[in-house]
Parts: C-alpha cells; sequence; structure tokens
C-alpha cells in the first residue's frame, strides 16, 4: 500500500511510520512525505530516508490548497493517508477525495479532549488517565471512526513534560501499528 504522511512539525511518529514500513514484513511503502510547512524538521528526516518530500503551504483560500495537494498525493499514486501532527484542518473537499483513506494520530482518549492543546486541557481537567487514539479522519475534527487507542496512568510524580513523553513512547508504537492494519484492510478489500 503506498502510504503519504503529512506533517507540520518535527516528524517523530513519521519516522516511526517509515522506519515501520521498511521492515520486511510490511504492508506498506511511504512513498512521500507532504509538510504545509516549509522549515518542519521531519522534512529533513524523510530525506535522510530518502523519501521524496514536498511543501504545500498555506493558502489563504483552504480549497485551493488542500485541491493541490489531492493532485500532489495522486501523482504519487497515494492509497493511505497518514496524519502526523498535520496541523491544519483538511476540507471536507479533501476528505471526499480519499474516503475510508486518511488516518491521524491525537494525544488524548477521544473523543475526549480534541483540539491542538488536548493534553494541556486534560491535565488542567484533572483527569487521572490520559492516552492516545488513532482514527480515521472525516470532515470533523479529531473524529471519525477509531482504530486504536491506549491509555496510560497519570501517576502523583508526574508532570506535563513526563506524560508527554509517556504519550510519544505509545504513539510510536500505536500508530504504526495502525497503518498496517489499515493497510491490511485495504488489501483485503475490507474497506
Ligand atoms: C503528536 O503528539 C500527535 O499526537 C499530534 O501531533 C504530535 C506530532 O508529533 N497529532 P511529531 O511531529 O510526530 O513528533
Amino acid at each position: 500500500v503506498r502510504v503519504a504522511v503529512l506533517i507540520s512539525g518535527t516528524g517523530s511518529n513519521m519516522r516511526k511510520l517509515i522506519e515501520r514500513a521498511e521492515q520486511t514484513d510490511s504492508n506498506c511503502e511511504v512513498v512521500l512525505v507532504v509538510s504545509n510547512k516549509p522549515d518542519a524538521l521531519g522534512l529533513e528526516i524523510a530525506r535522510s530516508f530518502n523519501t521524496a518530500t514536498r511543501v504545500n503551504p498555506h493558502t489563504s483560500d483552504r480549497i485551493s490548497g488542500d485541491l493541490k495537494l489531492v493532485k500532489i498525493l495522486q501523482d504519487f499514486g497515494v492509497e493511505l493517508i497518514c496524519l502526523a501532527g498535520y496541523m491544519r484542518i483538511l476540507s471536507g473537499e479533501f476528505v471526499k477525495h480519499f474516503p475510508s483513506r486518511i488516518i491521524n494520530i491525537h494525544p488524548s482518549l477521544l473523543p475526549a479532549f480534541k483540539g491542538a492543546h488536548a493534553l494541556q486541557d486534560a491535565l488542567e481537567f484533572g483527569v487521572k488517565v490520559v492516552g492516545c487514539t488513532s482514527h480515521f479522519v472525516d470532515e470533523l475534527i479529531d473524529h471519525g471512526p477509531i482504530i486504536y487507542q491506549k491509555s496510560i496512568e497519570v501517576e502523583e510524580s508526574d508532570n506535563i513534560e513526563t506524560i508527554r513523553a509517556k504519550i510519544q513512547k505509545a504513539e510510536h508504537i500505536l500508530f504504526p501499528n495502525s497503518m498496517i492494519e489499515v493497510a491490511k484492510r485495504i488489501l483485503n478489500k475490507e474497506i
């Protein structure tokens, strides 16, 4: 399955997806990394793996930017799109082009704490369990059928940074596993 990873920043999840796809038992190939930010660190990491990269910068008109992105993805024959810290909302128009073919990783136990400050919001609320969720992407934010979830207990000694690190570690296992699982469903024509 030909995979594209969309990023805006560090790309630590993207790296794990590429590494997982390169394993011999993998059913995926990461053929492209796209960033909406030209200076995203993840672009350099992708190049170090010899993965093709493209930048699709912010346009004032969301739809035209998204349609450019559709074209780039189609040119690479992309069959599955992984959002790995892609901090731009995709339009319904974009999502319509790739039904059941876009997945996202989010640092909360959805449907709780959607949005860009999920962990901060969760800790401010005083939750005792945090986690991460992989899910299919629909036209709503951090919404759509859940693939996998992992919960993590907040301990007395934790602070936001230690919790963030634990969530990230969990994401780095959960998201590659989700990519492989969804690719399997695509190959089996279940979706
Ligand atoms: C992750 O925490 C993910 O849950 C969220 O954005 C972050 C991306 O981090 N959607 P990285 O760029 O993969 O390091």
